[in-house]
């Protein structure tokens, strides 16, 4: 295989909001190179877009279909390797399933479907035909949530006693008051979204940061989610109690209706020995407490930090890395595991992260429905 990996994006084009965080990432470790794909649902949108890149307006099609005829045809030192899916979240499951089956390595957002039947499935699929899935669950690419995810399993903190995520933001709060304007916004339609808008979107990050970060899984989730309006079906913000094995207990709170919070996700893990905090809004620091003692902060760069962290790091220390880096490890990930090269245990989430995240959001949607109770994740 060449060095650059031939990749192909579904979505991404002038409308896009995750796009261009994707192309940089993917240009960030030199592993990749853009060739084509279905940019929009517009074709003509979708080539406008390719010419602005300068792309080869052959490899730009008119939808999944046609790009998976088409590329498969080629030779296959020509031919797009993996697909990047960056479209809202219905068409995550069929796009790649289509894209796994016809033999293409897949980099999806999340949430990776919009039922854990369809995660399964793809869970299967990836197993079947060998290929790489690799789910942007974007935040577990900083490297001090590395650093935080090795501390916690060299047992630098104790057994976990106690964990809080969560993921605030506000920017529904200005359209989430008129039903004209709600109508505006495709992650409060069911058919485009899934059954969940706030969980489904960021208190997923919120629950993957702490299965990451800890190692355990969430068993039990006790929900209470809120739509504010009768005639808004989908929620918009929410907390869940969680139970995990080892007997350790949790909250993770969400918000889209938090007045203006932008994207406010913190992972707090409590040990018997001490606890590690993390925030998105200020990610170069990791701190680190300990009973009688001041509060230490771990930054990116330095000899201190484990194997993991050090190596999702590309520049010396004090200079910010920030949402572009984060992505572009996982990217950077996702090539090694194309490349049949080594890399570390939790260098990017996994299909199997992606059956965890609608595990949860499927149980914390049927909690919350009856009435607050408890609802096993299986
Ligand atoms: N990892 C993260 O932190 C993060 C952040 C933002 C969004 N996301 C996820 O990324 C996905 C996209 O979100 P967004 O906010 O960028 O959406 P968006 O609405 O801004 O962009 C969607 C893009 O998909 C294209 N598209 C729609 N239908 C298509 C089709 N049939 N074929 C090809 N392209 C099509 C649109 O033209 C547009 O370019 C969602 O699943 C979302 O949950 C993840």
């Amino acid at each position: 295989m060449s060095k650059r990996i031939k990749m192909g994006m579904m979505g991404g084009g002038h409308s896009s909001f995750i796009g261009i965080v994707h192309r940089i990432a993917a240009y960030m470790g030199e592993q990749y190179e853009l060739v084509g794909g279905v940019f929009d649902h517009d074709f003509e949108k979708g080539k406008d877009f390719a010419n602005s890149l300068e792309l080869d307006i052959a490899r730009v099609y008119a939808d999944i279909d046609q790009f998976i005829k088409a590329e498969n045809a080629l030779d296959p030192k020509d031919r797009i390797a993996v697909v990047v899916i960056v479209t809202p979240n219905f068409l995550h499951y069929e796009m790649a399933k289509k894209l796994i089956q016809g033999g293409f390595h897949v980099i999806c957002e999340k949430p990776v479907t919009t039922t854990s039947q369809e995660a399964v499935d793809l869970e299967n699929l990836v197993a079947k035909h060998q290929v790489v899935f690799a789910l942007t669950h974007t935040y577990t690419g900083y490297p001090m949530v590395r650093q935080m995810k090795s501390m916690i399993a060299n047992g630098v903190i104790g057994n976990i006693q106690k964990v809080d995520a969560q993921y605030y933001q506000g920017w529904i709060n200005p359209v989430i008051h008129e039903a004209d304007k709600r109508k505006s916004v495709w992650r409060l339609d069911p058919k485009v979204s899934g059954i969940s808008c706030c969980m489904g979107d960021i208190g997923v990050h919120a629950f993957n940061m702490i299965e990451y970060t800890t190692g355990l899984k969430v068993e039990k989730v006790l929900a209470d989610l809120d739509t504010l309006y009768a005639d808004n079906p989908l929620d918009i913000d929410g907390t869940a109690l969680i139970r995990m094995n080892e007997n350790v207990k949790g909250i993770i709170r969400a918000s889209q209706i938090a007045t203006g919070e932008e994207n406010n996700l913190t992972m707090a893990a409590y040990g018997t020995k001490g606890a590690l905090k993390w925030e998105q809004e200020n990610p170069n620091y990791l701190t680190w407490l300990e009973e009688g003692q001041p509060a230490r902060v771990l930054k990116p760069g330095n000899d201190y930090n484990t194997d993991f962290a050090q190596s999702s790091s590309k520049i010396a220390p004090g200079h910010p890395e920030g949402i572009f880096d984060a992505m572009g490890n996982i990217y950077l990930g996702a090539a090694k595991a194309i490349k049949g090269e080594k890399y570390h245990s939790g260098a990017f989430p996994t299909i199997l992260d992606g059956v965890r995240g609608m595990k949860f959001i499927e149980a914390v949607v049927k909690s919350s429905a009856a009435e607050n109770t408890w609802i096993t994740i299986s």
